[in-house]
């Protein structure tokens, strides 16, 4: 297997010289990693990182695009300070992407960005819902019709901590496993999903075989053990970039990370023919994410 990690020399979130072959790499289902690229926080700032900063019960704090922090405990103040950090994290996250990326300008959405001060290795989690299990990111409730998750990543983490991942096989060679095993898409059932809210819209059968995979991938015992995968701990002071719905990855360890999401629309790659999108709809050789694709069922 080729590496899955791209190493990175930049030191500095703006200013990047782009080259064609990151987004390639990106697109080819390959983590960028720049270990020298940390995210720098004030003394104020550092005292914020405390689990005790999220509400009870919740995963993360998000920060939304209109400003509005949700999920946070602490006081007045400490929850101002924590808006701006975030704040800030989002905006340098854009001038990476911005600098980085050169193909996507103008054409991301960007999602909340989140704060996640809990500890990886001791939460309880269902199955379907454990990220430290391999996996690539599909939502239940947010059909995205072959919509890209791209993703930033930084450690922040103030005790020298890494955030441990593994990543691993290609996004084809885990399709062309699990594939076989995915249930059938049944219009009724997505319609009938739609009807009760389950879902914002009509789940699409791409977004249908999506989720089967990351089921799939995540309940096989021997997959976990025995799958083509690396360790890699992220240190903190450094940031990391993926496609998430096509990096297989799971978290193992790790506390206090950033992250911010944006969308790219379907068939806006630079190489479309590279996305989950396509190679599903080659294997299944058949249109995947037109509202009721393919024939009613
Ligand atoms: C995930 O997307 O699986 C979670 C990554 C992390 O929390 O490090
Ligand atoms: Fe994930």
């Amino acid at each position: 297997m080729d590496s899955p990690i791209v190493e990175m020399d930049a030191t500095q979130w703006q200013g990047l010289q782009a080259r064609p072959e990151w987004t390639a790499a990106l697109e080819a289902g390959k983590v960028l990693f720049f270990p020298r690229l940390g995210f720098e926080l004030s003394a104020e700032e550092k005292a914020l990182l405390r689990e005790d900063m999220l509400k009870p019960g919740k995963r993360n704090v998000s920060l939304g695009a209109d400003g509005v922090l949700h999920n946070a405990a602490g006081s007045a103040a400490e929850q101002q300070a924590l808006a701006t950090m975030i704040g800030r994290f989002r905006a340098q996250a854009l001038q990476l992407v911005h600098d980085l990326l050169p193909a996507y300008r103008g054409l991301l959405r960007v999602a909340p960005t989140s704060f996640r001060p809990k500890q990886v290795e001791v939460r309880a989690q269902s199955v379907r819902a454990d990220d430290q299990r391999v996996h690539v990111d599909a939502f239940p409730s947010r059909p995205t019709y072959g919509e890209r998750i791209l993703r930033v990543f930084t450690n922040v983490n103030p005790h020298g901590v890494p955030r441990v991942w593994r990543v691993g096989d290609s996004f084809e060679a885990i399709a062309r496993k699990f594939l076989p095993q995915a249930k059938p898409y049944r219009l009724w059932q997505a319609r009938l999903l739609n009807a009760v809210h389950a879902t914002k819209s009509l789940r699409s059968e791409y977004d249908h075989l999506m989720l089967q995979l990351h089921d799939l991938m995540k309940f096989d015992e021997d997959y976990q053990k025995n799958g083509t995968l690396v360790t890699i701990p992220f240190p903190p002071g450094s940031v990391w970039v993926c496609f998430s719905d096509q990096a297989t990855h799971a978290v193992m360890s790790g506390q206090f990370m950033m992250e911010q999401t944006l969308y790219l629309p379907p068939g806006r790659e630079a190489d479309p023919h590279s996305s989950p999108l396509a190679i599903l709809t080659r294997l299944m050789g058949r249109p995947l994410a037109g509202v009721g694709a393919g024939v009613a069922r």
